[in-house]
């Protein structure tokens, strides 16, 4: 009984922490918005003592005998966005409070409604607004906004935000985890205007199942009548009208003759979203995705996903990519591997970087980074992860290039991990029913008398699409010649090979017998292995080594090998393709030349 009560009391408690932050409004970038990008004031707290200094005020001495023992001017100045890890050397390996303040002008009209929105902040952020809280969000790589509307002068006004990148057991991820903890405001910042009552959310997509049945959900804020909204698609000849509630909320489902978005031929509609205060714009595309059997379906046709594994982080700059510059950069080397998939690891990346993946035609998975060892003991961090997912969703629900929401990643079976990763799919079912859900597991067993590499996980059963992260030939040992490999992971469902590979040195040879060699042979007769063992597995239907490019890891200590590098870049950290780069690139031109009658 008491604990229940607990568990309900904290429950409540997230609630109203998270509530602080809001899902941040769809499509911030089609909004009347001005960007707060660029040089910010900065004050390193290494021991996280500014909130009870008062930093947030950013006061001046009133009296000869006052002196304050902060102040940002004349001192650091950061980029935002951009972590702050790459931008000052001392601060390459740091983890604790960083201050940012930016000063603003604004002209405030009395009938519209203003909001501050940040891209991302990592890991906690406390936002102030003239001195006063506006409200705290948590979790690295999810949009939030606040209102601040009452709180704005009209004219002079600053912005301070506490950031802070600790590590902690109960967060999401945890202690420890293979990727850098670039901290800081890392994505963009935009204050938004809107009308009193402003279109907070839709939600505009082909109905499961469906080639030519679209829905339009539309969640209006501050709305306490009927107002009339109009859905249109020009080129689609769509022009459409829903009445919503007096909460503001309308739906409608309709027929349309659509040219459906597809690898080959990307295509995009201009979408105008008007209702009685504003217009909305933006460019929306189409797609069914389905499962039948083992097949993965687009638009009705089995399809492969040629994949590659891609982190938020720019390796030259040894920093979080941040802008359409560096997302033009890590595409295009995705597509010159001739991958149609993405799997962007292990949390989403900026929003740009989704919509230019579209663009291109790239099928995109994304995922919260509920990664390895997360403390699911904890109800407080089961919500976190669920308010990860409604805000991963929230923003990226009308892409149409994403096919596949992944609820974790090589997290450890107990019955406090089975029931929230299938709390988490039952969220993401009733969130968004029209794409496949995954996860990726590496508990796969080896059965000795059958030879046979199987998969007994009770969230695995729960899912569309199942997903492994196995390294043979490095991290496990070869129990057979690649090419009698067999792996049966869920038989009856498509299955994704979603992790593989080795570290090499670009340019360092090694031997192809001995892993320690850090050699580009080793790495590549292990792709060329992993190639002959795909061929062998029944349901596979996409693949996606590990990884596109090196990246940044405080995992990687081998002082001369990796010096702080997860090597197993296709590609180096200063952009050479190691010779495995090209056994993948062989496996997937191969794999889409039309098939020879
Ligand atoms: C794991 C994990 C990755 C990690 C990789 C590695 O499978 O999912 O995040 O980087 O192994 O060890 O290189």
């Amino acid at each position: 009984m008491i604990r229940s009560i607990l568990l309900a009391a904290m429950t409540i408690l997230l609630a109203v922490f998270h509530s602080f932050s809001q899902t941040a409004m769809t499509n911030v970038y089609g909004r009347n918005k001005t960007s707060l990008n660029g040089k910010w004031e900065a004050i390193i707290d290494q021991f996280s003592i500014g909130t009870e200094m008062g930093i947030f005020r950013n006061r001046k001495p009133t009296k000869p005998t006052e002196f304050l023992e902060y102040s940002f001017e004349n001192g650091l100045r950061l980029d935002v966005p951009g972590d702050f890890n790459s931008q000052v050397t001392e601060l390459k390996l740091y983890e604790s409070s960083v201050w940012y303040k930016k000063d603003f002008q604004l002209k405030k009209s009395t009938d519209k409604r203003y909001f501050i929105h940040f891209g991302a902040v990592n890991y906690l952020a406390e936002v102030y607004l003239n001195g006063k809280l506006l409200g705290r969000h948590e979790g690295g790589f999810f949009p939030f906004q606040f209102e601040m509307t009452n709180q704005l002068n009209n004219g002079a006004n600053f912005i301070v935000v506490h950031t802070n990148n600790a590590r902690s057991a109960d967060a999401i991820p945890s202690l420890k985890f293979d990727w850098w903890n670039y901290g800081g405001i890392t994505r963009e910042v935009f204050i938004v205007e809107t009308p009193a009552i402003y279109l907070q959310d839709y939600t505009i997509q082909l109905e499961k199942n469906s080639m030519k049945r679209i829905f339009a959900k539309i969640q209006l804020s501050g709305a306490t009548s009927k107002q009339k909204i109009n859905v249109e698609i020009p080129d689609a000849k769509i022009k459409q009208t829903v009445t919503t509630d007096e909460n503001g909320f309308g739906e409608i489902s309709f027929d349309a003759k659509l040219q459906l978005w597809n690898t080959k031929i990307p295509k995009l509609y201009d979408l105008v979203i008007s209702t009685p205060f504003e217009t909305i714009k933006e460019r929306i595309g189409f797609r069914s995705i389905q499962t039948r059997g083992t097949e993965i379906l687009l638009n009705g046709e089995p399809v492969f996903l040629a994949g590659s594994n891609v982190h938020d982080e720019i390796a030259q700059r040894e920093g979080r990519a941040y802008s359409e510059a560096d997302a033009a950069q890590l595409l295009r080397e995705v597509k010159k591997l001739g991958s149609n998939f993405i799997r962007f690891t292990h949390y989403p990346p900026f929003e740009p970087m989704v919509r230019m993946a579209e663009e291109m035609g790239i099928m995109i998975w994304l995922e919260i980074p509920a990664w390895q060892k997360i403390n699911f003991e904890n109800p407080k961090t089961v919500a976190l992860g669920e308010n990860m997912l409604r805000d991963l969703i929230a923003r990226d629900k009308n892409r149409c290039a994403v096919i596949l929401w992944s609820v974790a990643n090589e997290t450890r079976v107990s019955p406090a991990r089975n029931k929230a990763l299938s709390g988490y799919i039952d969220l993401v079912r009733q969130l968004d029913n029209t794409r496949l859900v995954t996860a990726a597991f590496d508990n796969i067993k080896y059965e000795e008398q059958t030879r046979t590499y199987k998969l007994n996980d009770p969230v695995a059963d729960k899912l569309d699409v199942v997903s492994v992260n196995k390294y043979f030939g490095w991290y496990h040992q070869w129990t057979d010649s690649p090419e009698n490999m067999k792996l049966e992971i869920a038989p009856d469902r498509p299955f994704i090979y979603s992790e593989f590979g080795a570290e090499a040195q670009f340019g360092q040879d090694g031997d192809t017998e001995n892993a320690w060699t850090w050699g580009e042979l080793y790495q590549e007769k292990l792709y060329k292995d992993h190639v002959k063992m795909f061929a062998n597995i029944a349901n596979l239907r996409g693949v996606s080594p590990w990884v596109l490019i090196d990246f940044k890891s405080p995992y990687r200590m081998h002082q001369r090998q990796q010096d702080y590098w997860n090597r197993k870049g296709l590609i180096s950290d200063k952009g050479f393709y190691k010779k495995a780069w090209y056994v993948m690139y062989d496996y997937y031109i191969k794999m889409q030349m039309p098939i020879k009658k």
